[in-house]
């Protein structure tokens, strides 16, 4: 990965080396504990060693919540301030709301000149969920190229790294084929961009399915102590465990999984152990796993809190992130444009 060469303007001989990461979230809700392990977890570690750009996907969201706009920018604030509660400095990165910057727009419209249609029919996040789609009335074109502005996305900050959960590998695809075309197209040197997938591709909800806003069965990130002891208690055990002289398998079990997750090795083993030996009652096992959650979540949950309702910190916090990716939007949409002889030079 380190002989990749970033964008170079065409008139220049000064390509930049260092590899950018390019990654984001669409906003449809807030986040949960499967977006931590899956995405953001991997951005905290990024931010240490690379120059990062993280959005704040709304036009994303807008393909399937185009009627609840007003709950769209309610949660762009949402998730900026937890992006921000978790770790992600908006001083060391750009983070940024996409819906704020036209230049993804522009790049948008660009990339969908060059993508045939046949690419997006193939794409299994629309190939599969057509019928989904019809019937929540998100059978549009919005949903249909959401693959063809992620691309704009990654391409607008010649995004080099890509980290992302497991669902988006078809979508990563490609913008990697859209970006060759638009290299081959205009004799270009856009990064072509790497998905770094994060080692838990797909985390179990409360019911034991994958962890999704759309199954109602996740835990928010900035899930309250109340609902979160709630939601721990619902989770669903090993049926053999029903009395709590039986011992049980702690592999069969929704309780153990979340405990391999974010408890600590000597609590795992507690558990394990007093599983198989019923040694503790499911009631002890899910009050563990209550405190090491509870405490994981409670400062980044305060500091959301102390964001949130302070407005004008925060509006200023997502404006200067914005002024600082409209800064490079601006420069990287001219030097694609002027790969491709288009428009007049903006001075
Ligand atoms: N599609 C991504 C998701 O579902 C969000 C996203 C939009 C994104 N644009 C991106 C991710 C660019 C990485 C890079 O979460
Ligand atoms: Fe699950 Fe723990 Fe009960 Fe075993 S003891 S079934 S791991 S909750």
């Amino acid at each position: 990965m380190s002989d990749a060469v970033l964008a170079p303007a065409p008139n220049t001989t000064q390509p930049v080396k260092k590899l950018r990461v390019m990654s984001g979230t669409r906003t449809t809700g807030a986040l949960h504990l499967g977006h931590y392990l899956g995405w953001l977890s991997n951005c905290l570690e990024l931010q240490k060693k690379y120059e990062c750009f993280f959005g704040v996907m709304d036009w994303h969201g807008m393909t399937s919540k185009y009627k609840e706009t007003a709950d769209i920018n309610a949660w762009n604030r949402d998730i900026y301030a937890e992006m921000i509660a978790w770790g992600i400095d908006p001083q060391k990165n750009t983070v940024f709301v996409q819906s704020m910057i036209p230049e993804h727009i522009e790049l948008f419209m660009i990339f969908a000149n060059l993508t045939p249609m046949g690419w997006l029919e193939r794409v299994p996040t629309w190939k599969d969920a057509e019928e989904e789609a019809k019937a929540s009335d998100t059978h549009n074109l919005g949903r249909f190229m959401y693959p063809v502005l992620q691309a704009a996305d990654i391409a607008l900050y010649f995004g080099a790294l890509v980290p992302v959960g497991g669902d988006q590998v078809s979508h990563l695809e490609l913008t990697r084929e859209i970006i060759r075309r638009f290299n081959f197209l205009y004799k270009a040197k856009l990064p072509e961009p790497k998905a770094m997938l994060s080692e838990t591709p797909s985390f179990p909800g409360l019911d034991g399915r994958k962890m999704s806003k759309s199954y109602d069965n996740s835990i928010l990130l900035s899930e309250d102590e109340k609902s979160l002891k709630k939601k721990v208690n619902s989770m669903l055990t090993d049926p053999a465990r029903a009395l709590r002289e039986n011992p049980g398998n702690p592999e069969i079990c929704t309780v153990y999984s979340y405990h391999k997750f974010f408890s600590a090795d000597d609590d795992k083993k507690w558990a394990a152990e007093g599983c198989v030996t019923a040694g503790i009652g499911c009631g002890d096992c899910k009050a563990k796993l209550f405190g090491n959650l509870n405490e994981m979540l409670r400062i980044p949950r305060e500091k959301k809190k102390e964001l949130l309702n302070n407005p004008s910190l925060l509006d200023s916090i997502i404006a200067e992130g914005n002024e600082k990716a409209r800064v490079v939007a601006r420069k990287n949409i001219q030097i694609i444009k002027d790969y491709m002889k288009l428009g007049p030079k903006v001075k």
